[in-house]
């Protein structure tokens, strides 16, 4: 199954242009030596209308098959990310969220601090990671082996994997 990706960086400071998306360009290339395709990579900021309807857009776009997110999923009073992503599911992916959370317990404690959520809209698998380029690559190995399954099953290939 070909990855189709999407990159949404959700920050303020990086929309203003205050801070280098370091964590966007990490998952880039994390994406890409898995042989994803990068479709587009956005920056955008906390704001919560304008990420549901940028994930929206693109989940519905037929060439993209998976959005990944980095930030915004924590405490802070402008962290929607989770927010947007749950008003734009169909269904939820509870054991993705699970496992990148108790995967990064290892990590840090602090990990029991992000409100990330995955699910489906559109035939598109929709992840939300943190925003470090540290919390990026520590969870993006976490989804990385079940990516290609995950996506051939949204594409109705079933047939069980080991
Ligand atoms: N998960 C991993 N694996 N590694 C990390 O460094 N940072 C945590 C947590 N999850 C972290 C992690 C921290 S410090 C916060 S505040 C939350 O993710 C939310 O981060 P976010 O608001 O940037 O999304």
């Amino acid at each position: 199954m070909s990855i189709r990706a999407v990159v949404i960086t959700a920050s303020d400071a990086c929309s203003r242009g205050e801070r280098q998306d370091d964590s966007g360009a990490a998952l880039v290339q994390l994406l890409t030596d898995l042989g994803a395709e990068i479709v587009e990579n956005r920056i955008l900021s906390d704001d919560l209308d304008p990420l549901t309807q940028t994930l929206r857009e693109f989940a519905q776009r037929e060439d993209v098959n998976l959005i990944i997110t980095t930030g915004g999923t924590g405490l802070g009073p402008r962290d929607n990310t989770p927010e947007a992503t749950q008003r734009v599911i169909e269904r939820e992916a509870p054991g993705i969220a699970e496992a990148i959370r108790s995967e990064s317990l290892k990590a840090t404690p602090m990990a029991m601090l992000s409100r990330g959520v995955c699910g489906v809209c559109s035939g598109t698998l929709i992840v939300n990671l943190p925003g470090s380029p540290k919390a990026v690559r520590e969870t993006f190995s976490v989804i990385a082996p079940v990516l290609p399954h995950a996506l051939d099953l949204l594409a109705g290939r079933t047939t069980h994997r080991k």
